[in-house]
């Protein structure tokens, strides 16, 4: 028989075991300093990409004295206790009265965290005689939600109409033969690539198949649609989700989710949504701060505006320097480059020694083999000038990626990072 601990130190998982090379500045960075668009990395100001407070409210005074305010009057908290038992108050229901009407759905319960949320609403929504089809590049927390679920699963190529089509079909078979329903995921935007769920088109198949449609729209939600509501209202299909979902830790830039749908669904999952009934509520500082966040998504939108004057600009200005950057259609703005992982990371460390720019890089085995991906993520708090400072910057890595100096320097980053 072997023991657990011998396996887990001997093999440290697909990312731990970059861990001696990597940990402290590829991951598990420490930046430093109010969350900005500039902040301190290892004692130097850097332009920071790879932050999702989009609509720039982290730091805001106006944010954190309500924040603080909470924080004096009710401690870190209140409310004690599971929402059915002891945990439920006023202002939770009133925060989930004001989250549904922003996203236009009669409904709406709140989530400590996203990612157990969405777990649990998956859990909640079907029994084993139902069939889930999810796109193949979901986030993990729907991966893992999946993993719950006691029946048949498919996975349809990303964000591939035909393939979710063929994929309903089969499902369609199945569940006529164990009795059961469909549950549809997909996410409002994808957030590696940028790009948005093709809601419109799967809701269309409504039409001709049978099924129920959940949206993870962690990074629609404050970003996309007229109002804020993510990529439903900005694809014209909202009241087509039959189940939402956002988190507060991009656009409201704080902790805790929420999932929004018809009263009868939402009455449902209070009681049923295991990662609520067995876990203590959000705490008040959290509620206070997510409604005045709330109104100021609601009463300013000229901070999308801006967010959206940053995402064009960095945009645009990668596109016409010929930068690959997929087909975002959202703020998540990638920067496909090639190269192998020893060069993405003497690339990384270029950009941030000598350029003074942090941003978040994706490789093998992420994305396929070769291929380099530089992920950043405008805000409202970016200025024009570290737009030009960074697409100044990423012409003349390019030039060396190009030209091969990465290649002859990561010989010598790797030897470094070892030490
Ligand atoms: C697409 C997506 N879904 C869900 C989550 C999880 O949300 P939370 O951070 O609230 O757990 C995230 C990350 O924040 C995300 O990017």
């Amino acid at each position: 028989m072997r023991d657990i601990f011998e396996r887990i130190t001997e093999n440290k998982g697909p990312l731990g075991k970059w861990a001696s090379q990597a940990e402290g500045y590829f991951v598990f960075p420490k930046l430093e300093g109010p969350i900005s668009n500039r902040m301190k990395f290892q004692g130097k100001e850097v332009i920071t990409w790879s932050i999702n407070d989009y609509l720039g409210l982290a730091n805001l005074p106006e944010i954190k004295k309500v924040d603080g305010e909470a924080a004096l009057k009710y401690g870190a908290a209140f409310p004690m206790g599971a929402r059915m038992m002891s945990g439920h108050t006023e202002d939770h229901e009133e925060l989930e009265r004001q989250l549904a009407e922003f996203v236009h759905k009669e409904s709406a319960y709140l989530l400590n965290f996203g990612y157990q949320g969405i777990l649990s609403a998956i859990d909640a929504l079907v029994s084993k005689d139902d069939i889930i089809v999810y796109d193949v590049d979901s986030h993990a927390c729907i991966i893992d939600g999946v993993r719950l679920h006691m029946g048949k699963r498919f996975t349809f190529k990303h964000n591939d109409i035909e393939s979710l089509e063929k994929n309903l079909t089969r499902a369609t078979k199945m569940a006529e033969q164990t009795g059961g329903g469909i549950l549809v995921i997909s996410e409002g935007v994808f957030g590696m690539r940028g790009e948005q769920g093709k809601l419109k088109e799967i809701v269309a198949l409504k039409k001709k198949f049978n099924f129920r449609l959940m949206v993870d729209d962690a990074h629609g939600f404050g970003t996309l649609g007229k109002t804020g509501a993510g990529a439903g209202e900005e694809q014209g299909v909202q009241d087509d989700i039959d189940v939402y979902f956002a988190t507060f830790a991009k656009s409201m830039a704080g902790i805790g989710a929420f999932l929004a749908a018809d009263k009868e669904i939402i009455d449902y999952l209070k009681y049923n949504l295991r990662s609520q009934m067995f876990a203590k509520s959000l705490p008040m500082i959290y509620v206070k701060g997510a409604l005045k966040r709330l109104d100021m998504l609601r009463t300013m939108p000229e901070l999308k505006t801006k967010l959206w004057e940053n995402v064009n600009a960095l945009q645009n200005g990668l596109k016409e320097r010929g930068f690959d950057i997929g087909n975002t259609s959202s703020c998540v703005t990638p920067v496909y480059l090639s190269g192998s992982v020893p060069e993405a990371m003497a690339l990384v460390r270029d950009l941030r020694e000598n350029y003074g720019i942090f941003c978040s890089i994706v490789v093998y085995p992420v994305i396929p083999k070769g291929m380099i991906l530089l992920r950043m993520i405008p805000t409202t708090s970016h200025t024009m000038e570290d737009i030009k400072v960074t697409l100044n910057a990423f012409s003349a890595i390019r030039e060396r990626l190009e030209n091969g100096t990465y290649k002859r320097l990561s010989a010598a980053v790797i030897a470094a990072m070892g030490e």
